[in-house]
């Protein structure tokens, strides 16, 4: 629960707080976290590339891997180790490969001393495979859970899964940047602090017929924000460090801004790049903290969904968490030499940091970026044969979706398969929201036009404090149980969450 002193606390740090609903842009819904370590200096480090996830067997039809939660020393801070929770023991995990119309199967082995469940955000996957948060790999003997957020939780909630399980993924879906992540009812904030998270990338003949940089040019980059304490542990305000009991301290119920950017589990840190073009697959990995990345302008080729129909220039690049830009940097605008730096203009102090750049060499560029991307099919509001309405909001001290907070076997719509529906979402604060399984395009902001970069197939929106954002969403894929909720992972784990059924 969030006292009435929580919830002031919250609007301050919110940056918002006006009755008159006037809106000053920040880092989202949030309170800073200050580390015990020593910051490092920036752009000292070089830019980790996560090792790409190999299989263990291929059939006609079937990639298919195995991979193990468990818990590993890293030198994230130069100089000491930290320890984290991750898939194969790294942070961020292995980057997945996959090719669309090539079906996938990951068996997770959970060494973890905690349940966990392992979403694939933006799969077009069947439900048993989607990493509900009540579908969880235990370890042995683990005690079922029975309480949430204050609410009873009865063993029929729950799918039990014994140390180990198949995630299977058709990949009946268009080249596109996904990710994974933990996804444990409750826990999903501290667990994927604690390093549960990688990039998945599906590749297509379609994309690849375009030119577009490819390789070692082609680049993920996971940015989110951590703390550290004294002894350069991740820190995190949770109540039970052994994450049997859920929550953390009230002042932190909005979310929690680590002061320490990582991107691919670096700090702060720099990229040698040849004078050509690059794409850079951005992913907002933070619990809670937004950033517009600025100082380098950049050409969107792709959102969430895969690529748009055609690249737009932008200034600059704002993502809430959850959110995936597909961008493409031409490096041979600058001379051999130069440093770039993306700094973050949400942020202040060492956050206004993210990442540098250095040219450091010339090379022969084959890569292009056609002026048409793709064929995407334009959503029109008389397509939606249903409209509803989502508020997401702080009531009666719990966040909640139309003014209840998550319960795990109900269900607030039940769109049919293959219909679009337009879906209205209303917030107080900042709520990035993400609907699974299905893709949707943004039609509108308060009574505006989407803005430049809401364009194409998205699956998380950032509602902005007083917003609406009406999106046309496509029930597409498979019939069963899904999920939508806020994309802060605090406010997901303190119940915005709602769960919905496409028959
Ligand atoms: Cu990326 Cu249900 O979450
Ligand atoms: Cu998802
Ligand atoms: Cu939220």
């Amino acid at each position: 629960m969030i006292s009435r002193r929580g919830a002031l606390g919250l609007a301050g740090a919110a940056g918002i707080a006006t009755l008159t609903g006037c809106y000053t842009d920040g880092p989202g819904t949030g309170q800073a976290l200050v580390s015990g370590a020593r910051i490092p200096p920036p752009f000292k480090v070089p830019l980790p590339i996560p090792q790409v996830a190999k299989t263990v067997r291929r059939d006609d039809t079937t990639d298919y891997y195995e991979v193990v939660q468990k818990v590993a020393k890293v030198e994230i801070l130069p100089g000491s180790k930290t320890t984290i929770w991750g898939y194969d023991g790294t942070f961020p995990g292995p980057t997945f490969r996959a090719r669309a119309g090539r079906r996938v199967v990951v068996t997770v082995r959970n060494e973890l001393p905690v349940p966990t469940s392992t979403h694939l955000h933006g799969g077009v996957t069947p439900p048993d495979s989607d990493g509900f948060p009540t579908d969880l790999v235990v370890p042995a003997g683990y005690p079922v859970h029975t309480k949430h957020a204050g609410m009873a939780m009865k063993p029929s909630d729950f799918t039990l899964h014994d140390r180990t399980r198949d995630y299977v993924y058709p990949m009946n879906q268009r080249a596109a940047t996904l990710w994974y992540h933990d996804h444990r009812m409750d826990f999903s904030a501290p667990q994927v602090w604690r390093g549960l998270a990688g990039a998945f990338l599906i590749g297509d003949n379609d994309e690849d017929r375009l030119g577009l940089p490819s390789g070692d040019k082609d680049i993920p980059l996971l940015i989110c924000d951590r703390s550290f304490d004294a002894h350069g542990e991740f820190h995190y305000p949770e109540l039970d460090s052994t994450l049997t009991n859920p929550g953390v301290t009230e002042e932190y119920m909005s979310g929690v801004f680590g002061d320490v950017i990582l991107v691919n589990g670096a700090p702060w840190p720099i990229l040698e790049v040849a004078n050509t073009r690059y794409r850079f697959r951005l992913i907002n990995g933070s619990n809670a903290r937004r950033y517009q990345l600025t100082g380098l302008p950049v050409t969107q080729i792709g959102s969430d969904g895969g690529l748009l129909a055609a690249p737009i220039r932008l200034e600059s690049v704002t993502l809430a968490p959850g959110e995936r830009y597909d961008v493409v940097v031409d490096f041979s605008e600058y001379p051999v030499g130069t440093e770039l730096t993306w700094a973050n203009a949400l942020g202040t102090g060492p956050t206004g940091n993210v990442l540098r750049f250095r040219v450091a060499r010339a090379e022969k560029d084959p890569s292009q970026v056609p002026a048409a991307l793709a064929a995407v099919p334009v959503l029109r509001r008389e397509d939606a044969v249903a409209t509803r309405q989502f508020d997401f909001r702080l009531q009666g001290g719990k966040w909640t979706i139309n003014g209840r907070p998550y319960e795990p076997a109900g269900s607030v719509a039940a769109p049919k398969l293959d219909s679009v529906e337009l879906w209205r979402f209303t917030s107080d604060f900042h709520h990035p929201v993400h609907v699974h399984l299905a893709q949707f395009q943004v039609l509108g902001r308060t009574g505006r036009k989407p803005e430049a970069s809401d364009g194409g197939w998205k699956d998380t929106v950032d509602i902005r404090p007083y917003g609406v954002v009406e999106v046309l969403v496509r029930f597409a894929g498979y019939k069963g149980r899904y999920m939508m909720h806020c994309h802060n992972l605090e406010h997901e784990d303190m119940a915005m969450m709602a769960n919905f059924d496409v028959v």
